[in-house]
């Protein structure tokens, strides 16, 4: 019953990507269905991409907030919709304008390098946008020893451990993986010692300090692919284990503890995403001010890495 069910909506998403001339982008968070549906999925820096080069009048986001503002600043002429309107991102609403300009006034003249968690507006007014991919080579590129790296604490660490500039670090922070702790990593690496253990750079020190290697959720994909263990223990949300369960059938897949749960990322649902398709909701739009200034740093950054 469930299943003809989720078949008809299947039917009717993929007639109205027709009507729409659509494309349905996914991150790799995104429920196990969701993912099945979308014509692309990948990471933060894979998805901006991907949305310059679409063929596609709408462009159908399946993910958070700033995902879709990104993708709407990069292509003015097209309609992005987001597929779930309360669908944002908790680290990215830990910095606005106000706030940053108190930190540039106590930094004068130090640029700004803003992870893409985080909104159009802080990302107007960065020098340069990174992800968790591509972050080391976009604060390198700099022309300054000394950057202001908003909102990840964590993130910004970890570039500032490989980096000869001086980072200075906004306290922000992802629930998901901030919580992870280091006696959950030994016990873990107890339970399964065999495995090899990656976790995302949004982990604190302590922990990405026990891990086998950081890595942004595509760089994990092509990583497990590669490597010749058989078994991983993996720190970051747990959608990606689809992705990981279904490219390598013969190896195995621990999440490093429990909850590794985006509630954001978790909102859209194949009905959620009909819902937007059907009625054309949920369109995200920029103020053209912002949009022009944070497409400067967006392409900044595509133009490093
Ligand atoms: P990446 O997919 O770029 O590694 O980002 C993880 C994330 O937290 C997205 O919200
Ligand atoms: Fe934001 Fe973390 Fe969710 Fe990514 S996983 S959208 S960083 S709260």
């Amino acid at each position: 019953m469930a299943i003809s069910s989720h078949e008809q909506t299947r039917d009717r998403i993929r007639r109205r990507k027709e009507e729409l001339k659509a494309v349905i982008v996914a991150h790799n968070y995104q429920r196990p269905e969701v993912q099945d549906i979308a014509d692309f999925v990948g990471d933060s820096l894979e998805l901006a991409r991907q949305c310059t080069q679409v063929d596609a009048e709408t462009i159908v986001f399946c993910g958070v907030h700033f995902m879709a503002e990104t993708a709407a600043i990069l292509n003015p002429e097209r309609t992005v919709l987001l597929t779930e309107g309360s669908a944002g991102c908790p680290m990215a609403d830990m910095i606005d304008v106000a706030e940053l300009k108190k930190w540039q006034k106590r930094y004068p003249g130090v640029p700004v390098v803003s992870y893409v968690n985080s909104t159009a507006e802080i990302k107007a007014e960065s020098y340069i946008c990174c992800t968790s991919a591509n972050g080391l080579q976009v604060v390198n590129s700099v022309p300054s020893d000394e950057i202001l790296f908003v909102p990840d604490q964590n993130l910004g660490h970890f570039i500032s451990t490989q980096t000869s500039k001086k980072v200075i670090l906004y306290p922000g922070f992802c629930y998901v993986h901030h919580r992870l702790k280091p006696e959950q990593v030994r016990l873990a690496r107890k339970l399964h010692p065999e495995a090899s253990l990656i976790v995302h750079p949004e982990c604190q020190p302590e922990v990405i300090a026990l891990a086998d290697a950081a890595l942004s959720t595509s760089q994990m994909l092509r990583h497990v692919k590669a490597s010749p263990h058989s078994s991983f223990i993996i720190g970051t949300e747990e959608g990606i284990l689809h992705r990981m369960r279904q490219e390598n059938q013969d190896k195995t897949f621990h999440l490093l503890a429990n909850g590794q749960v985006c509630r954001d990322m978790k909102k859209t649902t194949l009905e959620t995403l009909l819902a937007t398709m059907e009625s054309r909701q949920n369109i995200i739009t920029v103020p053209e001010e912002v949009r022009l200034k944070a497409g400067t740093a967006i392409e900044r950054m595509l133009a490093v890495a």
